[in-house]
Formats: C-alpha cells, sequence, structure tokens
C-alpha cells in the first residue's frame, strides 16, 4: 500500500465486480437504441472506470472527453464547475451517457446534465463510481452508482488529491496529515 494512504476502502477486484454489474446494467438499458451509445468520461477523474467500463460493454458505443475542473488543488469544492475542454461530438438527438469519478456536492452533475440536455441529447444517463451524498448542496443524483462513501476524501483509480494518485489501482483515504498540512 503506498504511504500516503491511511486505509483501503475498495480494492481491485471489488472495482471489477462492480464495473462487470454496472456494465451489464448498460448493455442492457441501451440494447435496443438506433444509434451507437455516446459514452462521455469527464476527465479527469472518471478516465480509469470509463475505460473499463466500456471495455466489459457488448453494445455499440462511441467515446467522447470532456475535462471540467472544480477543485484546485484543495480537497474542497469550489463549486463552480469549469469547463476546460469540450466534447469533439454533437450530443443532438443522441442517447448519452455520462460516466462520472464521484457525485459529492453535485454542481458538477448539474452543470453537465443542463448542458447536455441544453444541447438537444435524446436521452441522459449517468453512471459514477462514487455517490458522496452527506456532502450534496444540489439535489442531484447518478442514475447508476457503484460504491457510497461517507465525508472522507478518496484516492486512487482516476481519483486525485492535487493531480496526485490517480493511478493507484485501489481506492484509499488519503491520511488527513497530507492534506492538513498545506
Ligand atoms: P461536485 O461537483 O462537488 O459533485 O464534485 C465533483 C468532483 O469533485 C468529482 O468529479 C471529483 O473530481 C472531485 N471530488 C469530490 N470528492 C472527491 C474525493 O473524495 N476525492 C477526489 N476527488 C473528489
Ligand atoms: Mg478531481
Amino acid at each position: 500500500m503506498h504511504n500516503d494512504i491511511e486505509r483501503i476502502v475498495v480494492t481491485e477486484e471489488q472495482i471489477r465486480d462492480k464495473v462487470k454489474s454496472a456494465a451489464a446494467w448498460l448493455d442492457e438499458k441501451f440494447a435496443h437504441t438506433e444509434k451507437p451509445l455516446l459514452a462521455i468520461s469527464v476527465l479527469k477523474g472518471s478516465v480509469m472506470f470509463f475505460c473499463d467500463i466500456v471495455r466489459a460493454m457488448t453494445i455499440p458505443v462511441q467515446l467522447d472527453f470532456m475535462t471540467v475542473s472544480s477543485y484546485g488543488s484543495s480537497s474542497q469544492s469550489s463549486g463552480i464547475p469549469k469547463i476546460v475542454m469540450d466534447l469533439a461530438a454533437s450530443v443532438k438527438d443522441r442517447d448519452v451517457l455520462l460516466v462520472e469519478d464521484i457525485v459529492d456536492s453535485g454542481h458538477t452533475l448539474v452543470t453537465m446534465s443542463e448542458l447536455i440536455k441544453g444541447r438537444g441529447a435524446k436521452s441522459f444517463t449517468v453512471v459514477s463510481l462514487f455517490d458522496k451524498p452527506s456532502r450534496r448542496q444540489v439535489p442531484v443524483s447518478a442514475d447508476y452508482s457503484c460504491f457510497e462513501v461517507g465525508d472522507e476524501f478518496i484516492v486512487g483509480y482516476g481519483l486525485d488529491y492535487a493531480q496526485q494518485y490517480r493511478n493507484l489501482p485501489y481506492i484509499g483515504i488519503l491520511k488527513r496529515e497530507i492534506y492538513e498540512n498545506k
């Protein structure tokens, strides 16, 4: 285990199992769509989850990416998500799947949802790796969440603190001393 990690909350094996179930749910939900599903990764946090989930799906799917940032290097949300890089594809009349790392305050999800629906998507579905319901500031939720976490800061499998730890293959709680002394 990495030195800065207090404890592991989700193992690689648990991630693999949940990815499989989420992909099966999506395969079924979008089995009869006209055009391929447009899967969007909200970068950078969802990147590992996104790659695993689209590989586990068997229905036709197209991939696109969007970078949204709501944190500086702190562990608290600024509350104002900023679109750093927009999509390449048009979402008009498309079944859109948004793949998120974690729904925390909910601000990022509201921003993405308004944007994608406003551009005329045919349907909008959200799959999130984590849900942190105790921190919600706006009443939104994903259609499918793999894991729930309390009011703790987690890193790994895409999730970062100050852009670090994204490459850990598991998800862990960061030692408080790492972010409190900065
Ligand atoms: P929201 O807009 O407050 O819902 O936050 C969304 C973003 O904050 C997520 O997509 C993550 O990138 C980041 N975030 C929230 N909680 C955590 C955490 O515990 N670890 C790492 N990133 C987090
Ligand atoms: Mg982040």
